[in-house]
């Protein structure tokens, strides 16, 4: 389970101080699919990133599974980033030089592990997300679907519980955002992840369990 309790989140912008977030308390149980809504600037970003410990609130409380996000050691941090969790960006962040292989691993390598151990898991990955045919490709030459799919399972390598999608579908036609939708769908479904996207799409909430709409830093 996620917990945010009293969440806020201040910046300085343009000379002021502005919390980004303000009081937020949500509670997100273990295979929900929630997606944050809100207008451009209501901190739903900002919240995402603070549940995957990529940034610290200004103050309050992220636990998840009873670990106080807070009381981590900067080794914990990492751990946390990299295997309880998998992120998902709305550019897809791949490796254009490597194959679909290379990037869906490409976490494990940098981890100092051999890509060879993983070989039987990313093609559990690569039949999951449907890239059985493009393996060999390089990520220049891939459509902005398949890239989103290899990204999807780069971020399942270290079977997280918790997938983070900062506008999965932001940046692709309706048809391929169907696609990636009903596959994100299918990982909290049939896998059990608990997931928490970043959406403006109306059609993509439904997809979903839940939503949390923010405005000016607020749960509404
Ligand atoms: N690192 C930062 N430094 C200063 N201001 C920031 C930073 N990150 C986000 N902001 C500001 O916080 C507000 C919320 O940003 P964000 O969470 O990205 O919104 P959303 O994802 O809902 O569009 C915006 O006004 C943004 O400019
Ligand atoms: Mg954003």
């Amino acid at each position: 389970m996620i917990k945010a309790q009293s969440i806020f989140k201040t910046f300085t912008i343009g000379g002021e101080s502005v919390n980004v977030l303000n009081d937020i308390n949500i509670e997100i149980n273990d295979g929900e699919f929630v997606s944050v809504t809100g207008a451009s600037g209501s901190g739903k970003s900002t919240l995402l990133y603070l549940l995957g410990a990529l940034d610290a609130p200004t103050s309050g409380e992220i636990i998840v599974d009873g670990t106080h996000l807070s009381k981590m050691n900067d080794k914990q941090t990492s751990e946390y980033r990299r295997k309880r969790v998998g992120f998902v960006f709305q550019f897809y962040n791949l490796i254009q030089n490597l194959t679909v292989e290379e990037n869906i691993v490409l976490p494990v390598v940098l981890d100092g592990k051999k890509a060879k151990g993983y070989a039987a898991k990313s093609d559990e990955l690569i039949a999951l997300v449907g890239l059985e045919n493009v393996r060999k490709q390089k990520g220049a030459l891939l459509s902005g679907g398949q890239q989103q799919r290899v990204a999807i399972a780069r971020a399942l390598i270290n079977d997280p519980h918790i997938i983070l999608a900062d506008e999965p579908i932001g940046n692709l036609d309706s048809v391929k955002s169907a696609e990636i939708m009903k596959l994100l769908q299918k990982i909290n479904r049939e896998k059990g992840v608990t997931i928490v996207q970043v959406t403006h799409s109306r059609e993509s909430v439904g997809y979903g369990t839940r939503e949390i709409r923010l405005q000016d830093g607020k749960v509404v």
